[in-house]
C-alpha cells in the first residue's frame, strides 16, 4: 500500500503543491487525469524519492520513503519501482539491450533482457541505439526497463503521450497484462481520459489537491 500523508510541496511563493490524504491499494490500478502543471508528476516523484515533500510522509507498506536518506531512497527505487518517465530518461547513444543491462549491472533481480523485450515486442531492436527508434519503440523500451524487474509499484508517467491512440491502446493493454499478472500497485498519468477505462479506479487530481484554506 501507498500512504501520502499531510504532503506538501512548496517550489516556490507561486507554486505550492498540498496534498489530501490518500491511499493506493496493493493489486489494483490507478489512473490519475489533471491539467498540465497541476502536479502529478511531482507526485510520483516523492512516491518515487526523487522529490522530498516541504512537509509530510510518505509511506509503501511499512517504509517511510521521507525518512531515508538519498542515498536509501535511491536504493529502494532501484528495488521497488517500475518507473516510466514521462520522458523516457533512456541513454540514446546505448543500445536497447546496453539501455535494459544497466539494471543487471545494479545487482537487481531481472526477467532477462530477451524475455521481456518479447513481451514488449521489440526482439528484433536488441541490438538497435535507442536514438533510432520511433517514439512508440522508446515507450516500450522505457516499459521493459521499468517491469523487467518486477516491481511492487508501477509508476507510469503519460506512458501514451506520444502515441496516436491505437498505439496508446496497444500501450496500455500491455501495461494492463502485466499488473494483472501481479499484486502490483500501478499508478498512470494521463491527459487522455479515454485510456481512465483501463485502471481499477480514476482519480482526478484536482480532488485531491486541498485548495486554499481548504483543509
Ligand atoms: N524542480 C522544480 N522547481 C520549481 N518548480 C517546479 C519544479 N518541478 C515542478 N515544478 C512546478 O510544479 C508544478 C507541477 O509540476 P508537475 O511537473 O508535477 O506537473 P504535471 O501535473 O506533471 O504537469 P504535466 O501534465 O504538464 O506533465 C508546475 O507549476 C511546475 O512548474
Ligand atoms: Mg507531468
Amino acid at each position: 500500500m501507498i500512504q501520502v500523508k499531510n504532503v506538501k510541496k512548496d517550489f516556490n511563493q507561486d507554486t505550492k503543491i498540498h496534498m489530501k490524504d490518500i491511499e493506493f491499494q496493493n493489486g489494483k490500478s490507478y489512473a490519475i487525469l489533471g491539467v498540465s502543471g497541476s502536479g502529478k508528476t511531482t507526485l510520483l516523484n516523492m512516491i518515487a524519492g526523487i522529490v522530498t515533500p516541504t512537509e509530510g510522509q510518505v509511506f509503501v507498506d511499512d517504509v517511510e520513503i521521507t525518512k531515508l536518506t538519498q542515498k536509501e531512497k535511491d536504493n529502494f527505487r532501484l528495488k521497488n519501482i517500475g518507473y516510466i518517465f514521462q520522458d523516457f530518461k533512456l541513454i540514446e547513444d546505448m543500445t536497447v539491450e546496453d539501455n535494459l543491462s544497466i539494471l543487471q549491472i545494479e545487482k537487481v533481480n531481472c526477467i532477462e533482457i530477451d524475455n521481456i523485450l518479447k513481451q514488449v515486442g521489440l526482439e528484433t531492436k536488441k541490438k538497435e541505439k535507442v536514438r533510432k527508434l520511433s517514439g512508440g519503440e522508446k515507450q516500450r523500451v522505457a516499459i521493459a526497463r521499468a517491469l523487467m524487474k518486477s516491481p511492487k509499484i508501477i509508476l507510469a508517467d503519460e506512458p501514451t503521450g506520444s502515441l496516436n491512440y491505437e498505439k496508446g491502446v496497444e500501450i496500455m493493454e500491455l501495461l494492463k497484462e502485466f499488473h494483472k499478472k501481479s499484486k502490483h500497485i500501478m499508478l498512470f498519468v494521463t491527459h487522455d481520459d479515454r485510456m481512465a477505462k483501463f485502471a481499477d479506479e480514476v482519480i482526478h487530481f484536482e480532488d485531491i489537491l486541498v485548495k486554499g484554506g481548504e483543509k
